[in-house]
């Protein structure tokens, strides 16, 4: 069909929205709560435009287009409601920018500028709101709220549904429900277009250590110098977000450089948590083949923190089913402190995707037989874009570093662990490596499902991300439990390069150029598969018999959730 954008002729597809046509045709109409991955709420009315025949101003994000159109995306009328809109938002949005890990990509805050919106021209009709924090990962600020309903949406599109929206004194608002539980995702956070959610904030605890440790710049405290021993360890799929962090192309992997502005940091070493993948890759198939024997099956992926709460919460008559090898952060963690000469003193700070792995390393069940935790830190994509920022570092333009020895040497499988499908292919490639001598290169994880055999058993795996499509799984298995025999849950849509610690934007159209650019880089490795890399086989056969180390167990969450105000 024909339509028209500010007088021009523009065709246009049945069944799209304005706003879509729009941002095909490069016409830029603001918005602020549409995200294309969830149900339009229509709620900001920022992209509020005005329709030939039609008496009132109607929003680009809700509005499909009709044959004849005509549209006027930046009439004076349009920019002094969508203004006047923008004042409204701020009055129940408390502004405290200066200390915003969103900031300077903050949406809003770009708007007010753009429209020289007097932020405070009302008063915050939401001052006095509480600050929340869902155990140990998220927090939401519910004075920056703005009522638009994302995060709800979000949450329920991940079966979880822990947000609701209450009315209260004529007017809606956001909260948590008392008797379900979080499973620090972070979908909320990279749904709201409002700064409300982020994740708790570790970032400045690193940034007062560092300063310590280097006696160099100080940024937030002044304290004595000590001499902890700062390891970092980067998460696969980091490599192909952070660049978006400095306005860098998505997908193109910036490894080098951010090894280098770790250390330009003052990181004393900067390792590649992908050589944990491989370790963890020995582990889970040792277990799939275990299970084989024992028809213990089906076995589900471990590594994902948020599909392991999950489970413990809602589905705990699955938790049986659930791998017991660690996830590699931990992994990674562990095994880097037993191979410190000073591993009282050596700091792990992980880099990651994700938001649930800052509950991660708080779990009792991760701490070693000799007491130690694992990990000290977790960082997500965004604190450590914040972090840089915040010491000067000019990422762009830096050059590239490798990680560090002996745990920098990875296999592509590895790599992939940041897609979904990557852990269950790794695991199967390995299974038949070892059992049947057999290398298998097909990319077992393009597929849904993929039907094997392995020593004469046939085996069917399933890869899933987002919860629910978990769930959904979860489901089909109680009706028929040999439904399939290995399975890969990723809690994050597409798995980690979708997680609630990426840089925002993050979106299923971006995460298709995160994972091809993942997929590129990790072909690029020196091995294609675990059982090539030798290095990772030789610490997992010192190592081997350290259980604490590599292996874990769960337990039924139940009662409220933790909620505590700060
Ligand atoms: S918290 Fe954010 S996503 Fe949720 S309703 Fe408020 S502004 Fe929207
Ligand atoms: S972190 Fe996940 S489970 Fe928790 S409120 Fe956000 S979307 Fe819901
Ligand atoms: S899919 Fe990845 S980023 Fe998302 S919760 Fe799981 S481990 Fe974290
Ligand atoms: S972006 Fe359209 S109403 Fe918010």
């Amino acid at each position: 069909m024909k339509i028209k954008i500010n007088k021009k002729e523009i065709e246009a597809r049945e069944g799209e929205t304005i706003l879509e046509v729009a941002k095909r045709e490069g016409i830029k109409i603001p918005f602020l709560c549409n995200h294309p991955d969830i149900c339009v709420t229509g709620s900001c009315r920022i992209c509020i435009v005005e329709v030939k025949g039609k008496e009132r101003y109607i929003s680009a994000c809700s509005t499909k287009v009709e044959e004849g159109m005509e549209i006027e995306t930046k009439t004076k009328g349009v920019e002094k409601v969508r203004r006047m809109n923008l004042e409204l938002l701020f009055s129940q949005h408390k502004e405290e920018c200066d200390d915003c890990v969103w900031n300077p990509g903050c949406k809003l805050l770009s708007l007010a500028r753009e429209y020289g919106v007097e932020i405070n021209r009302f008063e915050d009709r939401k001052d006095h709101y509480p600050d929340l924090r869902f155990g140990e990962a998220i927090d939401f600020q519910s004075s920056k709220c703005i009522d638009c309903r994302n995060c709800v949406e979000a949450c329920d599109e991940q079966n979880v549904s822990f947000l609701k929206m209450e009315e209260k004194n004529d007017y809606y608002e956001v909260n948590p429900d008392k008797d379900r539980g979080c499973v620090y995702c972070g979908q909320c956070i990279i749904h709201c277009p409002a700064g409300s959610f982020e994740s708790v904030g570790e970032f400045e605890g690193v940034a007062k250590l560092m300063d310590e440790n280097n006696d160099k710049e100080i940024v937030f405290q002044i304290a004595p110098n000590n001499d902890k021993e700062i390891v970092f360890q980067i998460a696969p799929s980091v490599r192909v977000s952070i660049g978006e962090e400095f306005k860098m192309e998505t997908g193109v992997a910036q490894t080098g450089k951010l090894v280098s502005a770790l250390k330009e940091i003052g990181a004393d070493a900067v390792y590649d948590v992908s050589f944990a993948a491989d370790l963890t890759t020995i582990e889970e198939s040792n277990e799939l083949v275990e299970r084989l024997k024992e028809d213990k099956l089906p076995l589900f992926t471990s590594c994902c923190p948020a599909w392991v709460r999950f489970v413990e919460l809602y589905y705990p008559e699955f938790i049986e089913n659930i791998a017991t090898t660690r996830s590699p952060q931990i992994i990674s963690g562990g095994v880097i402190k037993e191979f410190s000469k000073d591993p009282e003193n050596t700091v792990v700070v992980s880099v990651m995707p994700c938001t649930a792995k800052k509950h991660e390393i708080k779990r009792e069940e991760l701490t070693l037989k000799n007491g130690r935790v694992p990990v000290d830190y977790v960082l997500t994509v965004r604190e450590v874009g914040w972090l840089l920022r915040r010491k000067g570092v000019d990422f762009p333009n830096l050059k590239e570093s490798s990680f560090d020895n002996p745990f920098g040497e990875v296999s592509a499988d590895a790599v992939g662990y940041g897609v979904s499908g990557g852990v269950m292919e790794a695991a199967v490639r390995h299974v038949f490596a070892t059992v049947e001598d057999k290398e298998i290169c097909e990319r077992i994880k393009e597929r849904e499902e993929f039907d094997t055999s392995v020593a004469g058993n046939k085996i069917r795996t399933k890869k899933v991300s987002g919860l629910g499509n978990s769930a959904k799984v979860l489901e089909e298995l109680k009706e028929d439990p040999h439904r399939y025999d290995y399975v890969e849950f990723m809690a994050c849509p597409d798995g980690c390069i979708g997680g609630g610690g990426q840089p925002i934007p993050t979106s299923r159209e971006i995460n298709k150029i995160r994972r091809k650019g993942l997929l590129e880089e990790a072909e690029k490795g020196k091995h294609c598969f675990t059982f090539q890399n030798e290095s990772v086989k030789k610490i997992h056969k010192e190592l081997k018999d350290r259980r604490d180390l590599f292996h874990t167990h769960y337990s039924k969450k139940d009662g409220p959730q933790e909620i505590t105000e700060i």
